[in-house]
């Protein structure tokens, strides 16, 4: 690689988040809504396509691949594409491969991730109650995520769950979360919700629970101590001394970690997105059929990430969310 990525902040970008279909089983209430219209197929990437954005993104540095969606199992023969990222792995250009999932496919692909060099996962799961999981998620059925998640264990991964904060939805379920995940030494992220998609009839203030408060809460019980490592996200960690699990804080509203932004999004239709909370973005499709050559792809790339901005607008601290976007965030997947 002769010339890395860097943005006009001086952040080199190493990490390429890729959502593989807007699609999902699920229909959680803060990410979709009800009736959600989605793409058309023929405006998809193909699988072959999506490869080739992603070698060209390697090519450049990128170091850490996070498959999103959407629920990213559900895309039709994404398994081939996790099957030809591995050599990415081998040759020692890619460091992680990895997911972002709803867990409701795991027992079925959880083995073959693991063979593709899928080490981690992350899954979303905000609740360890049947009926309030049927309410999220408006068409999960938790005993499927569950058995999902075992799945991914007995496969041999790690699992970190992440769970959005949802004031009046989870907050009491702070320490069966956590004891959850230290019974099956798993890691937990918490996330604040974050004001994207049609706020049309919900409140994301009325959501909204500070993580400070969250802390402040499992330091009740919990000895915490603050990690200095980082997972190459945006998650500050600390550690439970008394089960020695690990929680994750994600905290674009309490506070910003946008300074140490590493990372791009990279849409199924080709658009990048270099900032989850603006709505700049630039189409890579049409470089990357232009022409067989990469050269023209390569430098859309550059001239996307020349762009990238400092970070979100997200407040919600004038009693008023500000820095709203109107893309869901199944389109851009987190
Ligand atoms: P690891 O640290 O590798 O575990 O992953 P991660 O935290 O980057 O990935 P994950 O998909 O678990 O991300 C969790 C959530 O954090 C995302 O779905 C987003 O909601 C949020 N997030 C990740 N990156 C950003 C970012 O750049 N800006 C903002 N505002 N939120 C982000
Ligand atoms: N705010 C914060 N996190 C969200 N997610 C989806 N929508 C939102 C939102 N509005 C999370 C999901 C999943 C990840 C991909 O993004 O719960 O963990
Ligand atoms: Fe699907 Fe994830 Fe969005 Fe829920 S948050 S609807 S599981 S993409």
């Amino acid at each position: 690689m002769t010339n890395p990525l860097i943005d006009p902040f001086a952040r080199p970008i190493s990490y390429l988040r890729v959502s593989v279909t807007d699609r999902c089983d699920f229909r959680c209430v803060y990410c979709m809504s009800e009736n959600m219209t989605f793409l058309p197929k023929k405006e998809l990437l193909t699988l072959e396509e999506l490869d080739r954005m992603c070698s060209t993104f390697i090519g450049l540095g990128v170091e850490k691949l996070r498959i999103t969606g959407g629920e990213p199992l559900v895309r039709k023969g994404i398994m081939t594409f996790f099957r030809n990222m591995r050599r990415h792995l081998d040759s020692g250009a890619l460091k992680e491969l990895t997911l972002t999932t709803n867990g409701s496919q795991l027992r079925k692909f959880a083995d073959a991730l693991a063979e593709c060099g899928v080490r981690r996962i992350n899954v979303s799961l905000d609740t360890l109650d049947d009926k309030k999981f049927a309410d999220v998620t408006r068409w999960g059925k938790l005993a499927q995520v569950l058995d999902g998640i075992d799945a991914a264990q007995e496969a041999g991964m790690r699992v970190k769950l992440n769970a959005v904060a949802l004031k009046g939805f989870n907050e009491d379920e702070l320490f069966t979360l956590t004891e959850y995940c230290a019974a099956r030494d798993m890691d937990l992220t918490w996330i604040e919700v974050m004001p994207m998609g049609d706020l049309g009839n919900e409140d994301r203030l009325d959501q909204y629970w500070p993580l400070s408060d969250l802390r402040r809460q499992l330091a009740e019980r919990y000895t915490l101590t603050d990690l200095a490592e980082r997972s190459g996200g945006p998650a500050r960690y600390v550690r439970l001394e008394e089960t020695g699990q690990k929680i994750g804080f994600i905290t674009p509203l309490t506070h910003n970690f946008c300074e140490s932004c590493n990372r791009v999004r990279l849409t199924c239709t080709g658009e990048l997105y270099m900032c989850l909370g603006q709505e700049d973005m630039a189409d890579l499709r049409a470089p990357l059929r232009a022409s067989d050559s990469d050269a023209p792809l390569q430098e859309a790339i550059r001239a996307a990430i020349a762009r990238k901005p400092k970070g979100h607008d997200f407040d919600y601290s004038r009693q008023a969310v500000d820095g709203q976007m109107t893309r869901h965030m199944s389109h851009t997947g987190g």
